[in-house]
């Protein structure tokens, strides 16, 4: 995407270390992250930021630094929050991803079965289906909106399904997670203000809260995520707890959405740049998984987690003090020349394609990570058979926001195979 009149990349080379701004989300937005974090790898992978429209914080860039603080959950706590922004003090939502053990583990456990394989494979035909409709009604040899067409599409779609959310409402969910997302001190001021946040949370939360209720003892045996809840002692009495209902919802929605949406789109750019590593998958289409776990790397849907620390500690040469907060960058991780091979080649048969931080490590590791794989996968699978020409034709443009790696907009043409 150009840059607007009288700005331009930041000369990160040239910058001294304590000028380097990485809270700046329009790094995401221009595409121009890549050399701040080679820079910080290399030369302060520990780093310290004084200033920030989210506070002070500690950026850790490497890899291996990044693993090793996702396991010390007692020293780098994911409470009060996982976002560079502490939680309003009256608003304080409770989500297992921001929680330590044995909580977290009591509430994960409680809703992980709705991605366990046996569930996964009868999601499968259902999202063949949906994926097959949306190509099918797709324009042909016209440009068109991938974002808006697909990959938005697809995943509220999934979504709905997850919740057996009423189906003609279910645009409400995409809206609801990108303003969950969107506070204005990420986007670079672009996106919604606390108050506009807070009603839409409201208005969620009093829709789960009916179907809460609808469900209860209805006496149907049908599978969802809030039948879930109701059905695990420890939490079927979680409506009753409004900020812990809202919490998992909220979490729940943002999981499983902004994050597959963008590297339904991501893939598609990269394919584009990479036109050799399309012919090998068209070659053969048995490395569709293994390209799926690369675009999530080269993606990285969510740049970032945030920890907390409990205590004053020394990492890596570094003190870290009690209460401040530390940012995981999974998106430096992931282009780690120390761990990844030819990081910035988008590499479809990439030995140990899964080794990457996307999806995060640890206890909190995704819970969603192999339903994500499993919805790219039949995507590519079905596009790749429909299609023998998936062309970008204008400049993507991208999220201007530090936690939602992504694209607003993607132009392209497909051309079908004739038969
Ligand atoms: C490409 C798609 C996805 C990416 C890149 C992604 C990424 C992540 C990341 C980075 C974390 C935090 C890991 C950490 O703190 O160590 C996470 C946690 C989580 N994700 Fe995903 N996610 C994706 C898809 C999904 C989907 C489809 C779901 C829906 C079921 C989901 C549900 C969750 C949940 C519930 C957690 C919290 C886990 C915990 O705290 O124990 N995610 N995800």
């Amino acid at each position: 995407m150009n840059m607007p009149m009288g700005a331009s990349v930041p000369n990160y080379a040239a910058m001294a270390l304590e000028e380097l701004d990485v809270s700046d989300p329009r790094m995401f937005q221009y595409d121009y992250w890549q050399a701040l974090f080679a820079r910080l790898r290399e030369e302060s992978p520990v780093h310290f930021q004084a200033d920030s429209p989210a506070g002070p914080f500690w950026s850790v860039t490497r890899y291996e630094d990044i693993v090793a603080i996702e396991c010390d959950t007692e020293t780098f706590s994911s409470s009060p929050s996982i976002s560079m922004l502490d939680p309003e003090p009256d608003m304080i939502l409770r989500m297992f991803i921001a929680m330590d053990p044995p909580e977290h583990d009591d509430q994960r456990r409680a809703v992980h079965h709705v991605v366990a394989p046996r569930n996964l494979q009868e999601f499968e035909t259902l999202i063949r289906e949906r994926t097959v409709e949306v190509l099918e009604a797709l324009p042909e040899d016209e440009p068109f909106d991938w974002v808006q067409l697909v990959s938005r599409d697809l995943t509220t779609k999934m979504l709905a399904t997850l919740f057996d959310y009423p189906w003609d409402e279910r645009n409400s969910l995409t809206e609801w997670s990108d303003m969950f997302t969107s506070d204005v001190r990420l986007t670079g001021g672009e996106g919604a203000t606390r108050e506009v946040i807070i009603e839409h949370i409201t208005a969620c939360l009093q829709r789960f809260t009916e179907l809460w209720h609808e469900r209860k003892g209805d006496g149907k045996d049908t599978f969802d995520l809030i039948r879930m809840l109701q059905a695990d002692p420890n939490t079927e009495n979680m409506v009753d707890d409004p900020l812990t209902y809202m919490g998992n919802i909220m979490l729940l929605i943002v999981g499983g959405n902004d994050t597959t949406r963008n590297s339904m789109s991501g893939g598609v750019v990269f394919l584009n740049q990479f036109p050799d590593e399309m012919s090998k998958v068209r070659q053969n289409p048995d490395l569709i998984p293994s390209m799926v776990s690369e675009i999530i790397r080269y993606q990285t849907p969510l740049p970032h987690m945030r920890r907390t620390a409990t205590r004053d500690v020394e990492f890596a040469g570094k003190r870290i003090a009690k209460g401040e907060k530390v940012v995981l960058w999974y998106v430096s991780g992931n282009y780690d020349e120390r761990m990844i091979e030819r990081p910035n080649d988008f590499w479809v048969d990439r030995p140990s394609v899964r080794n990457h931080l996307s999806f995060g490590a640890g206890i909190h590791r995704c819970m969603g990570n192999r339903l994500a794989e499993m919805q790219l996968r039949i995507l590519w699978e079905e596009v790749l058979k429909r299609f023998e020409r998936i062309e970008l034709v204008g400049e993507p443009q991208r999220t201007c926001n530090l936690f939602i790696r992504g694209f607003t907009q993607l132009p392209v043409r497909v051309t079908r195979f004739r038969s």
